[in-house]
């Protein structure tokens, strides 16, 4: 048995779109950083069909629904073809138990996809170790297969999905630009509602093509915004990566709300506490920036010295869960 621990990331240029929605091979390059938490743990071991049990961290078994097996089943398969891709026939499972400890509470806004598929592909990876030694971009492209932004919580600190071009089974795959210790920087999670969403995000890549707001999204991400904000990383220029930030974010929502049908995540919550912060920004200089995915939660990124006052804010917004992470390391066997 290989046991796997893994955490979501923020997005700081949002994954939205496929070119190929079985391969969730992407439209555009994402950029995210991981979290340190909340984990997800993952036990997997060969069997002769598959099994999938899911526990919240006190033990109570969270019964999952028969889509949710069936994803696994499709990661299953997708995942025994890439290995037979890469010629390592003897290294493909009959077929996987695996059981799942998650302390991300469900629909809370923080994609727990990307930690559990993260996780699954890190607990893959010491599955056949014995057989093939695959690298973290091969472990990417397996987290990949299960959640286009589990590719990038395989790599701690701050990386991509480099979308890259074709059909290929391995042609996207994560990357990382910096590790854990380049900027220590917080995430302050505000869940406005619990509420589960009604449209996951699988079925809403599906749609970004009808908006007419998404070629230019593509073109913008590809000649500018993804090395922009990489570049601001680097540099660790909070101004700048502040304002590439809210601008990817603002533009990704506006696709999905000219989206046929719209999809509408915020709700009038999420923008109270944009204005909030921006407001806050603006009158005590504070190095923060707001970001949302496809749900009403608000992720507040900011610099150690300005955690206290936005832990603060965070916890004058009425109604609202709180949740706190910084920088993590990425997926690893424990
Ligand atoms: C808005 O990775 O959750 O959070 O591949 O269908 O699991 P699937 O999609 P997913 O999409 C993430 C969408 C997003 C933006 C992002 O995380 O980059």
């Amino acid at each position: 048995m290989v046991t796997a621990r893994s955490t979501p990331n923020s997005a700081w240029i949002k994954y939205w779109g496929n070119r190929n929605d079985i391969l969730r091979l992407p439209m555009a390059d994402s950029f995210s950083m991981t979290l340190d938490g909340p984990t997800v743990e993952i036990d997997i071991d060969h069997a002769d069909t598959l099994s999938v049990q899911s526990f919240e961290t006190d033990g109570t078994e969270r019964v999952l629904k028969e889509k949710d097996i069936l994803r696994f089943q499709k990661h299953l398969d997708l995942t025994k073809r890439y290995l037979n891709h890469l010629g390592a026939h003897d290294a493909v499972p009959a077929s996987i138990a695996v059981t799942v400890r998650s302390a991300i509470p469900p629909a809370v806004g923080l994609a727990s996809s990307s930690a559990v598929f993260s996780c699954l592909a890190r607990a893959y990876q010491g599955l056949v170790a014995p057989i093939i030694e695959l690298t973290d971009e091969q472990t990417s492209v397996i987290a990949r297969l299960g959640s286009g932004s589990a590719a990038r919580s395989i790599f701690g600190g701050f990386s991509a999905l480099i979308s890259g071009e074709g059909d290929d089974i391995d042609s996207a795959v994560g990357r990382q630009y910096a590790d854990e210790n380049h900027w220590q920087l917080h995430d302050i999670i505000l869940v406005p509602s619990t509420e589960e969403k009604k449209v996951g995000s699988t079925e809403g890549h599906a749609t970004a093509h009808t908006s007419p707001h998404y070629a230019a999204r593509v073109k913008a991400i590809t000649t500018r915004r993804q090395q922009e904000c990489i570049d601001a990383l680097l540099q660790r220029d909070f101004e700048k990566l502040q304002a590439i930030v809210e601008e990817d974010c603002n533009d990704m929502h506006t696709v999905m709300q000219t989206s046929n049908p719209p999809l509408n995540y915020l709700t009038e919550a999420t923008h109270h506490i944009t204005r909030e912060i921006a407001e806050l920004r603006r009158s005590e200089h504070l190095p923060v920036f707001y970001t949302m995915d496809a749900g009403p939660t608000v992720q507040l990124v900011c610099t150690e010295e300005a955690v206290e006052r936005v832990r603060e804010f965070a916890h004058s917004q009425k109604g609202c869960q709180i949740f706190e992470a910084k920088v993590g390391k990425g997926a690893h066997l424990i």
